[in-house]
């Protein structure tokens, strides 16, 4: 058995910060932002939570999929910012849509935490531990960056993606996940959320940072693992890289993505990007990708789709399965 994506929704907060809208808080503008990493808007939450993002998405998923809830055996959250350690927001989740019979945990590995949990979704189905598991990606990054540093602040947004995945009969899932925790300090963040990202500190005092970054050191990690990551997947699969229809990557960069495509020797065109519209929403990139190819018409029944993500830890994963 294997499981099949049958439900994808995803919600993003209606409240858009523009790259100008940036340039008034620190010294950037739009140009450099677009030139640099194809960001033109991001959606930043007003008022909303981790949880509650998590939760319309998973609604959408399970209105398209007809599923009810109370057949969800597994709820697997991918987040770093929730803004309750627990409760975790799996357990908000299954509250809000009423999956009283699934068993819910959230799942940190960073930007690349939902490739990670459809990973194990797909391990548990296959091993015949459960049916029906619903993956979401839900980030807050707005709670996390430092407002004050240009290098990371412009990078990231807000959002929530779920896909719901039910065992069937089909071609098999192949996947693949590392870890290097000797190169973790490239890009580290504080659980500790700040709220009040629009006001000086009173003492003048060096402002809190959440997430540090060396941006060159994560380019440089992200344009070497992804294709090594994929080819991987692929040579394990035995599948060509032309019978891929789909390259569904984590929307960190779009710089990144080129050259991962320039890397594979692969049409650029296979691998479609939203980040001009939402930014880096870390764990949530992916499955809101999904959302929006889903309902655009653009997935059918068969397609190959390689996902990659990467990110802090540093962790990188993929997983190849057919639409
Ligand atoms: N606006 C204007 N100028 C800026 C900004 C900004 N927002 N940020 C930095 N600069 C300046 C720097 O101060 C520097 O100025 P200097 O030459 O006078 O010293 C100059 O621009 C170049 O800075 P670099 O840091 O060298 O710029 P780079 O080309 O490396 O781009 C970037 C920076 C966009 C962060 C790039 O390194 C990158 O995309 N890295 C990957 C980061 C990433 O995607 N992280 C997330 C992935 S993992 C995850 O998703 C959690």
């Amino acid at each position: 058995m294997v499981g099949k994506v049958c439900g994808t929704g995803s919600y993003v907060p209606a409240h858009v910060m523009s790259n100008d809208d940036l340039a008034r808080i620190v010294d950037t503008n739009d140009e450099w932002i677009r030139e640099r990493t194809g960001i033109g808007r991001r959606h930043i939450i007003d008022g909303e939570t981790t949880s509650y993002m998590a939760g319309q998405a998973a609604k959408k998923a399970l209105e398209q999929s007809g599923i009810d809830p109370e057949e969800i055996d597994i709820i697997l959250l991918a987040t770093s910012s929730s803004e309750t350690v627990y409760p975790c927001a799996a357990c908000e989740v299954q509250k809000m849509i009423g999956a009283k019979h699934a068993a819910g945990y959230d799942l940190n590995a960073a930007c690349t935490g939902f490739v990670m949990a459809f990973n194990a979704a797909q391990a548990y189905i296959s091993a015949g531990f459960c049916r029906t598991v619903l993956v979401i990606g839900a980030e807050s990054m707005s709670n996390m960056v430092d407002w004050t540093d240009r290098g990371t602040c412009i990078l990231f947004g807000d959002g929530a993606g779920a896909v719901i995945l039910r065992a069937a009969e089909g071609a098999p899932v192949h996947m693949a996940a590392h870890s290097d925790g000797k190169k973790g300090v490239a890009l580290t963040g504080l659980s500790r959320h700040r709220k009040d990202w629009e006001k000086e500190p009173e003492d003048g005092s060096v402002k809190e940072s959440f997430i540090h970054m060396d941006g060159q050191a994560v380019f440089k990690f992200a344009v070497r693992k992804v294709p090594e990551i994929i080819e991987e997947v692929l040579e394990e699969s035995g599948t060509g890289l032309d019978e891929i229809d789909y390259f569904v990557l984590h929307q960190a960069n779009r710089r990144i993505i080129e050259a991962v495509a320039r890397r594979l020797k692969t049409d650029i065109g296979k691998f479609p990007m939203n980040l001009e519209e939402y930014a880096n929403t870390s764990a949530a990139t992916v499955p809101i990708l999904l959302d929006e190819m889903n309902r655009g018409g653009m997935l059918k029944k068969g397609q190959k789709i390689m996902t990659a993500g990467f990110g802090a830890g540093l962790t990188w994963a993929a997983s190849l399965f057919e639409w």
